[in-house]
């Protein structure tokens, strides 16, 4: 059985998904049962855990022959700090896990994972990569770049769409590779289920690198609307340092957004990828094409009811 820490999330949904559809039997330990309604009519055991609560990772673990962590918390602040949950919370899964002789785990960095990163987040990453590969247990570490579901939609396109503008910090012009979580899961399915990927830390992204102004004006031309606004990064450095001592989470996302290519380059090329897996990767066109799509779809629905 495959146990799922972050199934609520769009990784660890679509995973799932993917899990059950094949038949495997799948564990999803959620915060809350209630986001999780859709996994368990798909047939998931659904647990309720969190990963500051060590007792709930070793009673989710009992049982499991190979774990996939894929939550995080970016955005946390408090008892649900990056620190306390992608730091000490993952530090205790994996030892859960081992304790459980977990067989294999498979651990969710991302691309760029550095010791010396400027931003804490990524540094955690790297760090726990190091946990999982000393674990002694059989271990697949994936390492994606920017997820299209978040950063080229939910940040952007979204917000042009439903409320006619986007506001991008800076002139937003670094480019960066995206890549369709419908393109990541494969990966972790086959980490799961197979033993071809023990060992090995694969690194996933998209076949584009564009920057976040070139997003937003595809959004727009498509969508025939929508004005984009740059907010001056001495503004946003600004806002950053005021916002630190009431929520890092938020402080933490605007001190990305301001980094250069040199202190954190987000491009990345998939020739190596495809010389090994021939797959079709989601173009960035591709996906807001999609997007936009469904969009005029509810707007349709909306207009008819
Ligand atoms: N998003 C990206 O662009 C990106 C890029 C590279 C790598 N990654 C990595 O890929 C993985 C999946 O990311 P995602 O974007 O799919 O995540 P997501 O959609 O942001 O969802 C986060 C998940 O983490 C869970 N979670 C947060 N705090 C938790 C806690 N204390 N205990 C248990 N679960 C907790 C959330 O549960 P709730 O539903 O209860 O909130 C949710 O299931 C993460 O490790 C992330 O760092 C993401």
């Amino acid at each position: 059985m495959i146990l799922i820490v972050g199934a609520t999330g769009v990784l660890g949904r679509a995973t799932a998904r993917k899990l059950l559809n094949q038949g495997h039997a799948v564990r999803a330990l959620v915060r809350d049962r209630a986001r999780a309604e859709d996994l368990r009519k798909a047939g998931a055991e659904i647990v309720v855990g969190d990963l500051t609560d060590p007792p709930s990772l070793s009673r989710a673990c009992k049982g499991m022959q190979r774990v996939f962590a894929c939550a995080h918390s970016m955005l946390g602040r408090g008892a649900q700090s990056s620190a306390q949950v992608d730091h000490v919370g993952h530090s205790a899964l994996v030892v859960a896990a081992r304790e459980a002789n977990v067989e294999h785990f498979v651990y969710t960095s991302m691309l760029g994972a550095r010791e010396d990163h400027p931003i804490d987040f990524v540094r955690t990453k790297f760090e726990i990569e190091g946990v999982v590969r000393d674990s002694g247990m059989g271990f697949t570490i994936l390492r994606p770049s920017a997820f299209m579901e978040h950063h080229v939609h939910r940040f952007i396109g979204q917000m042009l769409l439903d409320k006619g503008f986007v506001v991008l910090i800076g002139p937003a012009t670094k480019p960066r590779n995206f890549v369709a979580v419908r393109d990541v899961a494969p990966f972790a399915v086959v980490a799961l289920t197979e033993d071809g990927l023990n060992g090995r830390t694969v690194e996933i992204g998209g076949p584009d690198n564009v920057s976040n102004s070139e997003i937003a004006h595809m959004y727009a031309v498509r969508a025939r609307k929508g004005r984009i606004f740059h907010l001056p990064q001495p503004v946003a450095r600004a806002a950053a340092a005021a916002i630190r001592p009431l929520h890092e989470g938020v402080a933490r996302v605007l001190d990305i957004s301001m980094l250069d290519e040199r202190q954190m380059r987000e491009t990345w090329q998939p020739s190596k990828l495809l010389a090994e897996f021939p797959l079709r990767l989601t173009s960035v066109d591709a996906f807001i094409d999609e997007r936009v799509a469904e969009w005029r779809r509810r707007r349709g629905t909306a207009r008819r009811t």
